[in-house]
């Protein structure tokens, strides 16, 4: 056990109002679009996380000059082909969004790159934006077993190609619409599922024409991106840990303000408003092309319900906060079609297991999800150890768990929270949660 410890004590509701930071896939879209456009791009509300600050180091060192301005970072776009060679690798730190959207740009790029991550991010799969890119004859190179660091030989002409990826995922679509941008000819991905659509939609805001027919998206090579300013909405994936907390904490009543609710990522939300919750989404609004709202949930008695592949990929993020709900609910809640949650920062899937089974949860683990049988005590958990495998929402998911525990939780390394969500354990504190930080990083 290492790093930074989250105490939780047993009990407590959430009460109040809370913002919480920007949107970490939005945050990274802005930074690498305003990187690639000409002019100048000013971002307000960029999640000032390990994860986004990866992406925009990456840049840095490939000559984008960024300044702070107040609260805005004010980038100047280089255009599609003013990137210069980086001196190093690029260290994407534990991001996956940083390393498979940018092997994407980076496959257009005249000079050669290395794609570099931490011990999680070395382990995670990059056959997926491997094996499109190739087909698009880029040279792109990972370690035995389609691993990072990716090695990518620059100076390539990429070939426009119709792709159906082997599973419904934003970072490969984004990868290969990315690198469509340097093609020559229209780049179309055919989605097998549903996955989040902020590429496609910061590319429209920021000047590039894409098409989208059903489940077909396409972009034609070799148009210029232009300057844009991006205000990037507060993240519904961590608005989803209080979401949870009040929902499953009698007595909360928590408003959560300016949340993106993409509905290609709101499954969270009809989720949690199946199990019962009482949610309320008020002042809806559209912000950097993207629908808003603020959102406003109060404690209530849950229920367990079936959760199938289609709700997963619209809360593929959230799942490890919603099994926490699962397990304080009335009823057994069936999850299915979960296999990707395998492949995430850790084995979400299992480690969530694990978890639950220290805090007293009945449940059985599936090949590609869970089976939970909640219980709807007061007390609904009990206390103890927690291993967040250098998972950050694993950690802030049991986190919220306290709220129904008799006993206290403590939770292991919890320094990779600050990859998307600085500034948690002052939120969720203020709320209500009965939280402290022990340890050091
Ligand atoms: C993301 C896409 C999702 C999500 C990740 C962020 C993105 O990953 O889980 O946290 O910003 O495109 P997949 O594309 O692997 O589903």
């Amino acid at each position: 056990m290492t790093g930074r410890l989250f105490e939780v004590s047993p009990g407590g509701k959430l009460v109040g109002g809370a913002r919480v930071p920007g949107d970490k896939s939005i945050s990274h879209r802005a930074i690498m679009l305003a990187a690639l456009a000409q002019g100048t791009s000013r971002i307000t509300g960029f999640l000032e996380s390990a994860d986004c600050l990866a992406t925009l180091a990456a840049f840095d060192a490939m000559g984008v000059t960024h300044v702070l301005d107040g609260d805005a970072r004010v980038i100047k776009g280089l255009g599609l082909h003013g990137l210069r060679q980086p001196s190093c690798a690029l260290d994407l730190g534990n991001s996956g969004t940083s390393m498979r959207l940018l092997s994407g740009i980076m496959a257009g790029q005249a000079f050669d790159s290395v794609l570099a991550g931490d011990a999680s991010l070395s382990r995670r799969p990059m056959k997926r934006v491997i094996d499109p890119l190739t087909d698009m004859r880029a040279i792109i190179n990972g370690q035995a077993g389609g691993v990072a660091p990716l090695h990518v030989t620059g100076g390539q002409a990429l070939r426009a190609i119709d792709y159906t990826p082997p599973v419904a995922s934003a970072q490969i679509k984004s990868c290969v619409l990315l690198a469509g941008l340097y093609a020559k000819g229209a780049t179309c991905i055919n989605e097998p599922g549903i996955s989040r659509d902020h590429t496609e939609r910061m590319l429209r805001a920021f000047g590039v024409t894409v098409d989208k027919d059903g489940s077909r998206v396409s972009v034609a090579g070799e148009q210029e991106l232009t300057a844009a300013d991006v205000d990037v909405p507060s993240d519904l994936s961590s608005a989803a840990f209080f979401l949870v907390g009040a929902a499953i904490a009698p007595g909360s009543e928590l408003l959560l303000t300016g949340v993106g609710i993409n509905p290609t990522r709101r499954g969270v939300i009809d989720i949690l408003l199946r199990m019962g919750a009482d949610i309320q989404l008020t002042n809806e609004r559209e912000q950097a092309g993207e629908p808003v709202a603020d959102i406003l949930v109060r404690g209530s008695r849950l229920k367990g319900v079936d959760i199938d592949a289609h709700d997963v990929e619209l809360a593929i993020d959230e799942c490890p906060a919603l099994f926490i709900a699962a397990a304080c609910a009335e009823g057994t809640t069936r999850v299915s079609g979960a296999g990707e949650l395998r492949v995430k920062e850790c084995d979400r899937i299992a480690v969530m297991a694990t978890g639950l089974q220290t805090l007293g949860a009945d449940l059985e683990e599936t090949d590609d999800g869970i089976v939970i049988h909640g219980n709807p005590a007061e007390q609904a958990f009990g206390g103890g150890q927690i291993a967040s495998h250098e998972d950050h929402r694993i950690a802030m998911s049991f986190a919220m768990a306290g709220l129904r525990a008799s006993q206290p939780i403590t939770i292991d390394d919890c320094d990779y929270v600050d990859t998307s969500f600085p500034g948690f354990v002052d939120l969720a504190a203020a709320a209500g949660l009965a939280i402290r930080t022990s340890g050091s990083s």
